[in-house]
């Protein structure tokens, strides 16, 4: 069972050309990691296989996303999440005026009434942290809470895969290993994962797979393990200056360091 994007074209307003033939593949026992540095195109990508390009002005102008050899439809994202692919977004868009308890229902919108009980158990599990704190309002969670709250919802609709846009940003490093071992257990339990994270460090410790974006497309694509030992990803991804030059550029002055030397 696979989660896959086919040589994906996205244009926003009809201009803006954001992908350029992005192509990736979810196993569903797996967690597959997405690198890239800013503007590379990763949410994009991510708005692409959701159905969420319509809201931002984009649409895809050439490939196609399937699940399970079947094309999926990502015209609407209702339809998407009903087809079994959750997601987090970038920047953990919680309802801040709803407690919550009333955020995970909000998640579980397109499930019928059958199992509700056992889909806020499982997340209450999941999370004690928001069992503990289900009659506050998001609001007035801190940033990891709302991150894990954002990962709850996407949870209540029982997805076989689940996308997730950045779950690390702006989160303390204790929190972000608390989010990278939710993740993992998310996945043990049966969920494919796409991990989208400029914090490489932590994507591929936990990944099987990664992909590098570069300027709309997938420049790279090789085992985690491979990546985590590549030494331009070591240098520019892993090596914490914060700094994120782009890779073919690296690439680039390298050949040609070699080269005039
Ligand atoms: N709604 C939009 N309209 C026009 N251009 C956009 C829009 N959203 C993103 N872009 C552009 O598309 C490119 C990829 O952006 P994005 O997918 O957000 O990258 P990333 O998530 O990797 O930082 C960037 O050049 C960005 O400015
Ligand atoms: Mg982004």
């Amino acid at each position: 069972m696979t989660l896959a994007v086919h040589n994906l074209e996205v244009v926003y307003e009809d201009v803006m050309l954001a992908l350029r033939g992005a192509s990736l593949s979810v196993p569903r026992d797996r967690i597959v990691a997405v690198l890239g540095a800013n503007g590379a195109g990763k949410t994009t990508l991510l708005r692409a296989m959701t159905g969420l390009l319509d809201i931002h002005r984009g649409k895809i102008t050439r490939g196609y996303v399937s699940l399970d050899d079947t094309t999926l439809d990502t015209r609407k994202a209702a339809k998407v999440v009903a087809s079994g692919v959750g997601q987090v977004m970038e920047g953990r868009r919680v309802f801040t005026e709803f407690t919550v308890e009333e955020n995970l229902r909000v998640g579980a919108h397109t499930q019928g009434r059958a199992g509700l009980q056992d889909k806020f158990d499982r997340v209450y599990t999941m999370f004690p942290v928001l069992a503990d704190r289900r009659n506050a309002r998001a609001g007035y969670l801190s940033g990891g809470e709302q991150q894990m709250l954002a990962i709850g919802r996407a949870l209540m609709a029982d997805p076989e895969y689940l996308l997730l846009d950045e779950p690390s940003l702006g989160l303390a490093p204790k929190i972000v290993e608390q989010i990278r071992d939710l993740i993992v257990s998310i996945n043990k339990a049966g969920t494919g994962i796409l991990l989208i994270e400029q914090n490489a460090a932590m994507a591929l410790s936990i990944a099987d797979h990664g992909y590098v974006m570069e300027n709309g497309l997938t420049v790279m694509d090789a085992p985690a393990e491979t990546l985590r030992h590549d030494a331009d990803i070591q240098e520019f991804y892993l090596g914490g200056t914060g700094e994120q030059r782009s890779l073919r550029d690296v690439k680039h002055y390298k050949r040609r360091k070699r080269w005039l030397s």
